[in-house]
């Protein structure tokens, strides 16, 4: 009896030892936190897509993201339009918790809440405290403008403590989602907060890194390609990577260093088109990954070439390029070259799901592309966009630690699933 009380009590004087460590240093045990999230298509209107995507592409090449609404309102093109494809999450804000659905956005990095509301939910009630400071972010296809505040908020079962967060009081371009969980780079906060007291803000990643919460200060992501409207297959894994969900191996290539893609979660690649040594369509360029476009954008020059090698032609209706069936049987793989991996981005990974066409204009008769146009000419140092058509068919990671960026292939890198 003694001797068993005195092992308990060793077991508990070593428990408590071990955790006062622990609690001295970022603890090195915590496992990683997922967080499943759904895809929503509403793509109605004509070229809306495209015009959504390329109004973000402009917004994020002038390094407006970080800026003034007021100041930057000149490309602030896309009056009024949803987001056409939206990835969300749920997260609970402040205690007592109010939950919200907030859209993943690796190309921008403040999290804010409210879009539905714009009325200030935190004032007056609970632990949330405001900072004094307004919070103004420009999106290509919308802005906001809100309260800045710091309290908890919990994500997949893991609590971020003080984290700082806007609250919409005034937004346009975010119809039927309440905010953005802006997982980009923390300097893409900078400059955002009037007056700036706090300045560049801690994203929900850094804070729960800092805070012993994650191992590991990196995201992992993985979609899949979907035919339906709305559909959950989408992870986020904060502090760490999810290896049920790749095959092949995580090759990291260096965040680029060339301006201003190296604002983002940027990468040099180039292009080729079919097998063998194939033709160049990009030669080796700087250029982004974003999961808040859904294209995969190239410059214009290396888009006409894209254009020319696949006989495609532009379709008024969608603002997508078109194939008849055809030609679609004679479409080649696109070759991307990150480092020294290539990863070979099939015919079908090329296309817009076809159960999909009539939603954003298209007809059955055609297979329609989503590579398109940048909608500038290459050499300006963001030269290409690999959108969340690109990112379906492979692992994501931002390993933000040691500023790299990993792919690796899926099982659903070669699916024929669109
Ligand atoms: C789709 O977007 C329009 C505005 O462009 C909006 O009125 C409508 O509610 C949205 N539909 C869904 C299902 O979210
Ligand atoms: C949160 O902020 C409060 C007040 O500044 C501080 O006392 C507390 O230690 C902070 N908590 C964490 C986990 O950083
Ligand atoms: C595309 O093809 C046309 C006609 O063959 C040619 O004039 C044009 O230069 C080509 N453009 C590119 C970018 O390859």
């Amino acid at each position: 009896m003694l001797a068993s009380l005195r092992l308990v009590s060793a077991l508990v004087l070593a428990v408590v030892l071990s955790t006062s460590s622990d609690a001295l240093h970022i603890r090195r045990d915590a496992a990683p936190i997922t967080l499943p999230f759904a895809r929503r298509v509403n793509a109605t209107g004509a070229a809306k897509l495209l015009k959504i995507d390329q109004a973000r592409a402009k917004t994020l090449k002038s390094r407006s993201m970080g800026a003034s609404a007021f100041k930057q309102s000149a490309v602030f093109n896309v009056p009024a339009s949803n987001q056409a494809v939206e990835y969300t999450t749920t997260v609970s804000v402040g205690n007592p918790p109010q939950t919200f659905n907030l859209l993943i956005d690796t190309g921008s990095s403040n999290t804010w809440v409210g879009a539905q509301t714009l009325t200030n939910p935190f004032l007056g009630s609970g632990t949330t405290q405001p900072t004094g400071e307004l919070v103004e972010v420009t999106y290509g296809s919308g802005f906001v403008i809100g309260q800045e505040f710091v309290d908890g908020i919990t994500l997949g079962g893991l609590t971020i403590q003080n984290q700082s967060f806007g609250s919409a009081l005034l937004s346009e371009g975010f119809d039927d989602v309440d905010g953005i969980l802006g997982i980009g780079p923390s300097d893409l906060t900078c400059g955002t907060l009037v007056p700036d007291v706090t300045g560049c803000i801690p994203t929900v990643t850094d804070n729960a890194f800092s805070q012993g919460l994650i191992d590991a200060h990196e995201i992992g992501i993985s979609f899949e390609p979907t035919t339906s409207v709305g559909n959950q297959n989408g992870e986020l894994t904060f502090g760490g990577i999810d290896p049920t969900k790749f095959n092949g191996p995580l090759n990291f290539v260096p965040i680029t260093s060339t301006s201003p893609a190296n604002e983002f979660v940027g990468i040099d690649q180039s292009i080729t088109y079919g097998s063998g040594d194939g033709t160049t369509v990009l030669s080796a360029t700087s250029g982004i990954t974003d999961t808040g476009t859904t294209l995969t954008l190239l410059a214009t020059d290396a888009f006409n070439t894209y254009q020319n090698l696949t006989g495609a032609v532009s379709d008024a209706n969608t603002g997508l390029l078109r194939l008849t069936p055809d030609q679609f049987a004679n479409l080649q793989s696109l070759f991307f070259k990150i480092g020294d991996n290539t990863l070979e981005f099939t015919p079908n990974a090329q296309i817009w799901p076809r159960a999909l066409n009539t939603l954003i204009g298209g007809t059955s008769d055609f297979v329609y592309l989503i590579v398109n146009d940048l909608g500038s000419l290459s050499g300006e140092g963001l030269d290409f966009i690999d959108g969340m058509t690109f990112l379906e068919r492979f692992y994501y990671v931002f390993d933000i630690a040691n500023s790299r960026v990993g792919f690796a292939t899926t099982p659903f890198t070669d699916a024929t699933a669109n």
